[in-house]
This record gives C-alpha cells, structure tokens and sequence, in this order.
C-alpha cells in the first residue's frame, strides 16, 4: 500500500468508500475520454462504483509496501483531480510481475496543467529515492499522444511496443532509471 504521496500542487491518498470518493470515481471513469485508452471500461451505471473500489481497495491491501493507486487531490480547493499510481504491472495474463509501473488518470476539467507531469515527477522521487528501485516503466497506448508527452516531459526513455502486460495488447513501454 502507498499510504501517501505530496506533490507541490496536490496531495494523494488511497482510494477509499467515502461518500467524496465515490463520487469522483464515477466522474471521472463514467467519462470515456478518460477510459478510452486505459484497457479498462467506462463505468457505466452508478451501481458500478461499488465494486469498482472494492477492486481497487483490495489490489492496494495486497500491493506490496510503498506502492498503489491514490485519489489526487488538489491543495487549493481540495477537489479529487484524477489518479495516481505505482504499482507491479501485470502480465498478459492478469497475474501480477515484479516490474513497478506509473501511470496518470486526470478528468479532463484539470488537464493542461501540468498536473499529470508533476503527480509522475513524485511517484518516479518516491520510486527511487523510499522504495530504492533502480527503474519503473509507463505502458502507454500508441494513440495515446497525451500520455506519451508526459513520458517525455518526465524523462522517461521509449523502448518500444510491447505485448507483455495487460491482456497482451500492444503498448509502447517506456523506462526511468534512477
Ligand atoms: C494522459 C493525461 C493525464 C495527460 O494530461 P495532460 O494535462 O495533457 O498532461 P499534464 O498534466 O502533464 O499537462 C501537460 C500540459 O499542461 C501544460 N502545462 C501547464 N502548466 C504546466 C506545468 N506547470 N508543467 C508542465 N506542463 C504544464 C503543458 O504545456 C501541456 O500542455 P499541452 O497539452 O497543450 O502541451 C490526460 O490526457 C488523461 O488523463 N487522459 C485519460 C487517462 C489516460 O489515458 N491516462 C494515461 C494512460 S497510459
């Protein structure tokens, strides 16, 4: 579990059953345009939520120490901006690898701001500098011009498509080193 996260911008914790989380939960992935190219459907009543976040709960108890998936919320207004993750990537065929992922999930109101950038910035510190890994990877759909910028604005080095994780769809893989 990753307990917490502070960026200068946000502030991030797990995502929990509060009546503010499962409201932004079904916000932001009831909206296609955040699903489209993450691999998971949109939520598509708000019956969904529920399970949604017993799933997401229940990885975050059984990641290991200093990894997960946390709501970002902005400092100046309190708002849940979107979500932040670190977490092991999984093989093609669900089960869980050893190799620690990023990755960036903002409702569509707070992009272009940097915020995606600055939330991948605190994981990749906290990857290296508390969990001691020498490298994280980002998987990001080829389409996906958005995310492959911030890959680049974090420095982070293409390696190529890959059909490893996630159903073994094609993902263009890119790697930070500490
Ligand atoms: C991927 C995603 C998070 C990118 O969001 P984003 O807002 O474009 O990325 P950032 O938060 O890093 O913001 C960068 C933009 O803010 C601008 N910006 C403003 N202030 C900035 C700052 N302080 N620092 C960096 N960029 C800043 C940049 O110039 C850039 O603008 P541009 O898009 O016009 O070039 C967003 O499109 C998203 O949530 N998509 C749906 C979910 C998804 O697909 N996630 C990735 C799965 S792999």
């Amino acid at each position: 579990m990753l307990a917490a996260l502070d960026t200068d911008r946000m502030y991030g914790r797990p995502w929990s059953r509060s009546a503010e989380d499962v409201q932004a939960v079904w916000d932001l992935y009831s909206d296609d345009r955040v699903t489209r190219y993450t691999g998971m459907a949109r939520l598509a009543s708000p019956d969904a939520v529920g399970p949604w976040l017993d799933a997401v709960i229940g990885r975050n108890d059984a990641y290991p120490d200093g990894t997960g998936s946390l709501a970002m919320r902005l400092r100046a207004t309190d708002t849940i901006v979107g979500t932040g993750m670190l977490k092991p990537i999984p093989f093609a065929d669900g089960t869980l690898s050893d190799t620690i992922e990023v990755g960036w999930h903002l409702a569509p109101a707070w992009w272009g701001h940097g915020l995606a950038t600055e939330m991948g910035r605190a994981l990749l510190r906290h990857a290296f500098d508390v969990l001691g890994l020498d490298s994280v990877i980002a998987v990001v759909r080829a389409e996906n011009a958005p995310s492959l910028a911030v890959t680049e604005r974090l420095g982070m080095v293409r390696e190529g498509v890959v059909t490893t994780w996630y159903g073994g769809i094609p993902l263009v893989q890119h790697r930070a080193v500490r």
